[in-house]
């Protein structure tokens, strides 16, 4: 195996973004999801703290769009707490190693939009790591590790987030008696969305948390909604398999409807939803915890003209694409066969 320089003492490494295609919330409930990568994500640079400290480390820093100050485990100059309560994890998990070294984050993956902004940090953190000290890492290492982290930004994440930014290709996912079930779903075509930004949500914890506590209330139409959601999942990757777009763009709006049902949905999502289909979407709905976040719009063409329909509305879009089968980065390896 390629050892990385120890002259270089910097490792980076870059995890993606994700959107689910159906059976967000449900999945928490045993249904069957569907989730893909997306072009965007997250990347860590991992180094020592440069001489004379001016904090104690390990310190995880936040530039450019993902400015959030420093946060070391005994502060948080401005990050949330949440994230030095990960810190606080990665040093227990990987000890005296750690002291000193600092997790610089960066990239284009906007946070709390419902893409995964905290499994692409969490894995990419993890990569990071290991990469710095040369430790091989295995993909059950890495989801040991990032379901840890996952579960402190989220509380109790059914693992569909950074299953599919760790597998970087369009997967089903089901979680049955605390086992989940992951398989590979191979598309006849690519697939390219429109992803149109709201405004951030108010957690997946909380969005979790307050379903669970509509759902004490109407435990049967909510299990009913489940099952549909179920159902969808099922047809939309035979759809995916054969190639039928159209198919994908219906069952997804059907899938928002149910969502609306949920109460998850918000007056802007809904907005955008209605701009992407008089403009010609095949399919658009919100992805991830809703109540805020994003809108993900299937088209057939290059997507252009949706663009600028978001962007007059006055929201700002991503375009991503997915194929078959992605290049698989050997992250481990830093993508270079010794
Ligand atoms: C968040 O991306 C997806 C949810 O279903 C939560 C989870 O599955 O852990 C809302």
């Amino acid at each position: 195996m390629l050892k990385l320089s120890p002259q270089a003492d910097i490792a980076f490494c870059y995890a993606p973004g994700k959107v689910i295609l159906v059976g967000e919330h449900a999945v928490v409930y045993g249904a069957q999801a569907i989730a893909m990568p997306i072009d965007v994500g997250i990347r860590v640079a991992i180094s020592h703290l440069e001489k004379p400290l001016l904090v104690e480390g390990p310190v995880i820093r936040g530039v450019g769009p993902l400015f959030m100050g420093d946060v070391t485990v005994s502060r948080s100059s401005a990050g949330p707490g949440i994230l030095k309560s990960a810190l606080s994890y990665l040093v227990d998990a990987f000890g005296e190693p750690l002291k000193n070294l600092v997790m610089v984050v960066d990239g284009t993956l906007p946070p709390g939009r419902g893409l995964g902004s905290s499994a692409s940090l969490s894995v990419a953190l993890i990569r990071g790591i290991f990469r710095y000290f040369s430790w091989p890492l295995d993909d059950n290492t890495l989801k040991k590790h990032a379901l840890a982290l996952e579960t402190i930004f989220h509380g109790s994440p059914s693992g569909i987030d950074h299953t599919v930014i760790i597998g970087e290709r369009v997967i089903g996912f089901k979680r049955q008696s605390n086992e989940a079930l992951v398989w590979p779903i191979k598309l006849k075509s690519p697939l390219k969305f429109v992803i149109g930004i709201v405004g951030p949500h108010d957690g997946t914890k909380n969005a979790v948390k307050e379903l669970a506590e509509r759902k004490k209330r109407h435990k049967e139409v909510y299990e009913g909604v489940f099952q549909g959601l179920n159902e969808i999942a099922k047809e939309m990757e035979l759809a995916l398999i054969d190639g039928h777009q159209a198919s994908v763009g219906e069952l997804m709006n059907i899938s928002q409807g149910y969502l609306n049902a949920l109460s998850l949905s918000t007056p802007e999502i809904e907005k955008l939803c209605a701009i992407a289909r008089e403009r010609g979407a095949l399919g658009a709905k919100l992805t991830g915890a809703g109540g805020g976040g994003a809108v993900i719009a299937l088209v057939d063409g290059n997507g252009a003209d949706l663009q600028n329909a978001f962007k007059a509305a006055g929201y700002q879009c991503l375009m991503t694409e997915v194929f078959d089968e992605r290049w698989r980065l050997d992250h481990s390896r830093g993508g270079l066969d010794g």
